[in-house]
């Protein structure tokens, strides 16, 4: 946008993302999310094939799991716990990480911005549901970097994402409260995968399986 004035665009990615961050922990702080969409303590078919395939792929009988915006812990970080996972949830919001700790009480939770959390630990797998799109998108290559330095060689990633392009967009009303989400398209997402590293492979659209919105599931594989 700001081709010839590289300062101005990278003090209005700095804005953005800053505005974003701020709304993103208030509105999860306070907005009515657990309640319309995370009542439920099973998972559906279809999520239950993609977390099957993920766990499927690591070869660790209990696996070191991180979980990028792990939100109240429900139903996926309940659904880990009972397969024999050592859970670590990382989540911006105060609120979400409180209840996480009620909700899957044996994981260690961390209340912090994913791209500020420091650890010398490394995981067997890495999942991102419904998180990275709240992120101000000049920033996902950033995650995906952290995330990819902290994997294990051969680790995995299960993440979901939107397909459509979408700098920025805003609702005043998301469970009550004003949210921000940001992504690239398909294509770009998946060029920044691979330049990250990344292979990856489709696992499904669960707007196909009767979901009303379309989230393409991915599993990612770290180069040995
Ligand atoms: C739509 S919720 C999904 C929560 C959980 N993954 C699930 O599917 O139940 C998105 C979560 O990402 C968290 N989040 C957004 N940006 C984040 C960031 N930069 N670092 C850590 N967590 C973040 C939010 O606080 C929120 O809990």
């Amino acid at each position: 946008m700001h081709k010839s004035f590289p300062i101005i665009s990278c003090l209005s990615s700095l804005i953005i993302n800053r505005i974003m961050t701020i709304c993103v922990r208030h509105s999860y702080n306070t907005n009515d999310y657990n309640a319309c969409y995370r009542k439920r303590e099973y998972l559906t078919s279809f999520e239950e094939k993609c977390i099957a395939q993920f766990l499927s792929v690591i070869n660790n009988p209990t696996p070191k799991i991180l979980d990028v915006g792990c939100g109240s812990g429900k139903p996926y970080d309940q659904f880990l716990l009972s397969k024999n996972c050592q859970l670590v949830g990382v989540d911006i919001s105060k609120k979400q990480i409180e209840l996480a700790r009620l909700n899957a009480p044996s994981a260690k939770y961390i209340n912090i911005n994913f791209l500020r959390y420091n650890t010398s630990e490394k995981f067997d797998g890495v999942i991102m549901l419904y998180s990275l799109f709240h992120v101000s998108r000049e920033y996902h290559r950033s995650f995906l970097e952290k995330i990819y330095s902290m994997l294990n060689d051969g680790g995995k990633v299960l993440l979901n994402v939107r397909k459509e392009d979408n700098l920025l967009k805003f609702r005043h009303d998301f469970c009550g409260k004003s949210m921000f989400w940001s992504h690239y398209d398909y294509k770009t997402f998946k060029k920044i995968l691979r330049e990250t590293g990344f292979k990856f492979e489709f696992l499904g659209d669960e707007k196909n399986s009767g979901s009303s919105e379309s989230h393409v599931w991915l599993l990612l594989h770290k180069k040995n």
